[in-house]
């Protein structure tokens, strides 16, 4: 069993807050302030750029890699890391194209989040010859996945209501359709158990500031399905998935396997604070998440539709047809949102009135959900949400 009490003690969470946005961005892991001030004084400080061989930071893109794929299901040497998440969606799906030469339609759904569906107008233009990209509601997914397909491009947890595909059987679907299925993470990655290999996907990237919690702007990472990593084209041709990157030559030759997915010069200290985050992921078992997770959402979604009849549920009820996270609708919900987090209670926000709610039991337990409630009850009951600088909008909501 998992020893929450543990976990939570191994982060930096401010006196008075309660802090329900580890699905955006994850709290700071005490071991990263040590490991990543190692890094700078002792690798970077002392040994120069000598590092890159003593410290061993050249490889720390597959051995941080490796210790992601133990969370989502895939094989070591299938997972690397580098770039942002919305890089390793254009490179998964610029590959998984090629490997469908004859078809030109990427399907993905409007759930999908927006940089994903962005990517892939921006790939599909650069293309051109007929590709396109087409986007249907998330239910209609299923059906919509014919012979005309090349790449299916979806998000397991939809980023507004938390709401799950069905990752098994819409990538069975796409394979029984010939086309190549690519899955990102970004909300499910230590946020629920996924099985990579078992569900046969052949592409996955996702995130590691969210519930990993590597950091603001920590690395991204892609999976290639071991039997299409030596196969898969590499559109980002860059110097480091090159099979020999320091014989300086002059053609681009992809690296052996999953090396080929990496770019150009890894963020040591970005990794080094997310090496660091990843030590909680060797005291837990996933499914004991999972668990808690869904009893700590349920709880959340009882008391406020006990106590907050304005609020109305943007989620799933259904807690296995959820990820992590709770969302409700108020016309107001920016507002809502801010008086909140005025008095300490952290979510965020999601265009048009969605209050977004993630619960990590790393770190958050029933008490948490208690008295979030408490806080969102006294603001609707007292209307103090309602004043103008709680509706200015920031630049990041
Ligand atoms: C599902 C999903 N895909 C892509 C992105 C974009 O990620 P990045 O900003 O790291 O490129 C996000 C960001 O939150 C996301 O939630």
């Amino acid at each position: 069993m998992t020893d929450f009490a543990k976990t939570h003690a191994q982060f930096r969470l401010p006196d008075g807050v309660i802090y329900l946005d580890g699905n955006s961005l994850g709290p700071l892991p005490i071991a990263a302030e040590a490991k990543v001030a190692r890094t700078i004084t002792e690798e970077w400080g002392k040994e120069l750029i000598r590092g890159w061989n003593t410290a061993g930071w050249i490889s720390w893109p597959r051995s941080i890699g490796d210790r992601i794929a133990r969370l989502i299901g895939a094989p070591a040497g299938s997972v690397v890391m580098g770039d942002t998440l919305s890089i390793k969606v254009f490179q998964a799906v610029a590959a998984a194209v090629k490997l469908r030469p004859e078809r030109r339609v990427i399907l993905s759904d409007s759930g999908n989040f927006p940089s994903d569906l962005y990517m892939a107008e921006g790939l599909v233009a650069a293309l051109g010859q007929g590709y396109r990209l087409k986007v249907v509601e998330p239910e209609a997914v299923e059906d919509a996945i014919d012979e005309t397909i090349a790449v299916t491009m979806l998000t397991e947890v939809d980023y507004r209501t938390g709401r799950l595909h069905d990752m098994a059987a819409l990538t069975a679907k796409a394979h029984e359709a010939g086309a190549i299925a690519v899955w990102d993470l970004a909300h499910s990655a230590g946020a629920l158990p996924v099985d990579l290999l078992g569900c046969d996907a052949d592409f996955a990237v996702g995130c590691t500031y969210k519930y990993l919690n590597g950091g603001p702007g920590a690395p991204a990472f892609i999976y290639v399905a071991p039997r299409l990593a030596g196969i898969a084209q590499p559109i980002l041709s860059g110097w480091l998935g090159h099979e020999a990157p320091f014989a300086f030559d002059l053609n681009y030759r992809a690296g052996p396997g999953i090396e080929r997915m990496r770019v150009g010069t890894p963020p040591i200290i970005a990794l080094a604070a997310l090496d660091a985050a990843l030590d909680v992921w060797d005291q837990v078992q996933m499914a004991d998440i999972r668990r808690q997770s869904i009893s700590l959402c349920d709880r959340f979604i009882a008391q406020v539709e006990a106590r907050c009849p304005s609020l109305t549920l943007a989620s799933p009820r259904d807690g296995t047809k959820r990820g992590s996270q709770v969302s409700f609708r108020h016309p107001e919900g920016y507002a809502v949102m801010q008086a909140l987090i005025d008095r300490g209670v952290i979510g965020d926000f999601r265009a048009p009135d969605c209050l977004r709610f993630g619960f990590t039991p790393l770190y958050i337990g029933e008490a948490e959900v208690l008295g979030a409630v408490a806080v969102l009850e006294r603001i609707l009951n007292e209307g103090s949400w309602d004043q103008p600088h709680y509706r200015k909008k920031a630049a990041v909501t």
